[in-house]
């Protein structure tokens, strides 16, 4: 099951979700309908983005979400497609999403399968047509079915994820997940409405030389952070920060390279959500041979006690982030 099937490039999205089924004699097709259920929805929001400017569906909605953010319309219109497309997909019965303050019932009581999700990531880009993206994390209900999903459902530990994945709405719109097996990247081809794949078996270089963080806030940062970027400069590695975690994400997946995302006195927990950011992409980078850290902890061992609480963030090359660790580590 372990060794990654040599299908080959341009397999559609569906036909390497059923022979990926196939490695899992037990599976009952249910994952694969909802992987499905979320590339429906993915098309659906690529392209109200690809129409943003023409329709009025950019700009700010008018309110606020549960984070204090101001919603972007974006925001509210990917929040309902993928709800709708999970609660018509059946098999999941339960989602936590970044725009909304409790638990999502579908009325699925028989769906088997929990989503957390941060239906637009990226948001204060939307309208300055740069990257953005969806990011997705899944896990298996602990509740018996016949029911509504329960808040313990939602506050497993990121070890527990069944799959994770994201959308990049780049200038091309991939989708790029793992259900433990290894990362693969499909890329969205609009004229057959068609997701191919055309990253498989993603991997992440052990380091790299490029480093992603807001350094508006270097003051403000932990003293091993600011030692560490100092090190980059030494270096003179390359500073890239979006300010889509997503697109930061991918390009260092690909390039070998760290995402920070710091605590600072003002937010001493960060601005990076557990559940639906940093546990997704925190499954996906060690599926390639990355990882992702609080500064002192594994990301998918953090035991979550609230939905949308916050935690710091480095996440990437695996020598980068261990570096960044060691820097971190309170001296002797
Ligand atoms: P979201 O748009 O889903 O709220 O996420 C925004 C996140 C992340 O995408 C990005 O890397 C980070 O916020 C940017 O934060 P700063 O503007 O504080 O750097
Ligand atoms: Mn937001
Ligand atoms: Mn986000
Ligand atoms: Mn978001």
């Amino acid at each position: 099951i372990k060794e990654n099937l040599a299908l080959p490039v341009g397999t559609t999205l569906d036909r390497f979700i059923m022979r990926k089924q196939e490695d899992f004699p037990y599976a009952t097709g249910e994952l694969s309908q909802l992987l499905r259920d979320i590339a429906l929805a993915a098309k659906i929001v690529n392209r109200a983005i690809n129409h943003a400017g023409l329709t009025d569906i950019g700009g700010a909605y008018g309110k606020q979400n549960v984070q204090g953010e101001d919603q972007q319309r974006l925001d509210i219109v990917a929040n309902i497609r993928f709800i709708r497309a999970l609660r018509n997909g059946g098999e999941v019965c339960t989602i936590v999403s970044e725009e909304e303050d409790g638990l999502i019932q579908t009325g699925n009581h028989k769906g088997r399968y929990i989503v957390a999700i941060d239906p637009l990531d990226g948001s204060s880009n939307i309208d300055v047509n740069v990257s953005i993206g969806t990011i997705f994390s899944v896990y298996r209900r602990l509740s018996d079915q016949g029911a509504d999903g329960t808040i313990e459902d939602c506050l497993q530990k990121g070890t527990e994820q069944v799959a994770a994945g994201y959308i990049i709405y780049g200038s091309s719109t991939m989708l790029v997940y793992t259900t433990g097996n290894g990362v693969n990247g499909f890329t969205y081809e609009t004229s057959l409405g068609e997701f191919f794949l055309s990253h498989p078996n993603i991997t992440i270089p052990a380091k790299g030389e490029i480093y992603s963080v807001n350094e508006g806030g270097f003051h403000h940062f932990p003293a091993g952070v600011k030692d560490y970027i100092e090190l980059c400069r030494v270096r003179n590695y390359s500073a890239r920060y979006i300010g889509s975690l997503v697109a930061d994400f991918h390009r260092n997946l690909l390039k070998g390279g760290i995402y920070m995302y710091p605590n600072t006195q003002k937010s001493p927990l960060g601005k990076l959500r557990l559940l639906y950011e940093c546990n997704a992409l925190g499954f996906i980078v060690e599926q390639a041979g990355g990882k992702a850290s609080d500064g002192k902890n594994r990301i998918l061992d953090l035991q979550p006690n609230e939905l949308h609480q916050r935690c710091p963030l480095y996440i990437g090359s695996k020598e980068m982030v261990e570096e960044v660790e060691a820097l971190l580590m309170p001296r002797k």
